[in-house]
């Protein structure tokens, strides 16, 4: 399915098209005939990017392609933003010039350390970090927790606790570099879960998106909350995704990146393969009085 065609629905009416069948697709307007929606936090979302190969430059122009047609705004990473080593030159040959595309085009980026990340990367500007391993940030209705799994201190769970307190958001969206419930290699990081599970259920967060495994995995809803495994920006670990009972849907044979858009209440999500092909689909729904109390519909 071309990400355009997902695109152009989504700005008119993703529900009905999400649930619309493969045959009634192709009658979907392009963006350019679709009537504006101001009120849509468009981004997209990738980890485990940071090798400065080959195929993560074709990932990089597969999102400036979908961009065209879906114009999101920012990106989230996901953590392991460079591997390797990270000096000045790093940075250029495994950030700037595979995002060139969309740098230019006044995308912004916000960062989440992975395993492989230097933490001074805080300082490097272009991931908005604002010089901390931590950090939130809202867009439209939607509340962002970026946080730093590596070392998930009291002094970062008290800070997130405070910060989803005082959220007023109607959405919250959490993201870090290890996933709470995966099927692969890792596995769940239970450790990580039992602290950070409890803030996200009693404080409303819908949506939570790692990297850490190399592919992409959506997992069934945890205690109301819809997790992304979206590892696969660069990295491949071809055949490890596991299926599990959690498992929803899963891509482990190319890499990958996610697509949102956050239209009052619908939350539409795709996932794309380096070739532009979709491997995931749907949208979660936020639910009118418990905003954590949210339920998915697939396609
Ligand atoms: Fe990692």
């Amino acid at each position: 399915m071309n990400p355009g065609r997902w695109a152009a629905a989504l700005t008119a009416a993703a529900a009905i098209w999400l649930a619309a069948p493969a045959a009634q697709q192709a009658g979907v307007p392009p963006a350019s005939q679709v009537a504006p929606a101001p009120d849509v936090v468009r981004f997209a979302a990738i980890g485990d990017n940071g090798t400065g190969d080959p195929p993560a430059y074709q990932v990089g122009m597969q999102m400036e392609a979908s961009r065209q047609t879906f114009p999101f705004t920012f990106v989230i990473m996901l953590g392991d933003n460079l591997y390797g080593s990270q000096r000045p030159q790093d940075f250029v040959k495994k950030f700037e010039a595979p995002y060139k595309a969309l740098l230019d085009a006044k995308v912004e980026f916000y960062a989440a350390l992975g395993n492989h990340d230097d933490p001074n990367q805080r300082l490097y500007k272009p991931f908005n970090m604002g010089g901390k391993r931590y950090y939130s940030f809202k867009k439209g209705n939607v509340r962002f927790f970026a946080l730093d799994s590596n070392y998930m201190d009291p002094a970062e769970l008290s800070w997130l606790e405070e910060e989803l307190k005082s959220s007023g958001s109607d959405w919250k969206i959490a993201y870090f570099h290890h996933p709470l419930y995966s099927s692969g290699m890792h596995g769940s990081q239970t450790d990580l879960r039992k602290v950070l599970e409890p803030l996200f259920v009693k404080y409303g967060v819908q949506a939570v998106f790692s990297g850490h495994e190399h592919f992409y995995q959506r997992i069934k809803p945890q205690s109301g909350i819809t997790y992304f495994v979206s590892g696969g920006g660069g990295q491949l670990r071809s055949g490890d995704l596991r299926p599990s009972a959690m498992t929803a849907a899963g891509f482990d044979t190319d890499r990958s990146f996610m697509l949102v858009a956050v239209t009052g209440p619908d939350l539409a999500f795709q996932a794309v393969s380096r070739t532009g092909r979709t491997v995931d689909q749907g949208h979660l729904t936020l639910a009118a009085k418990a905003p954590h109390a949210q339920r998915e519909r697939h396609p």
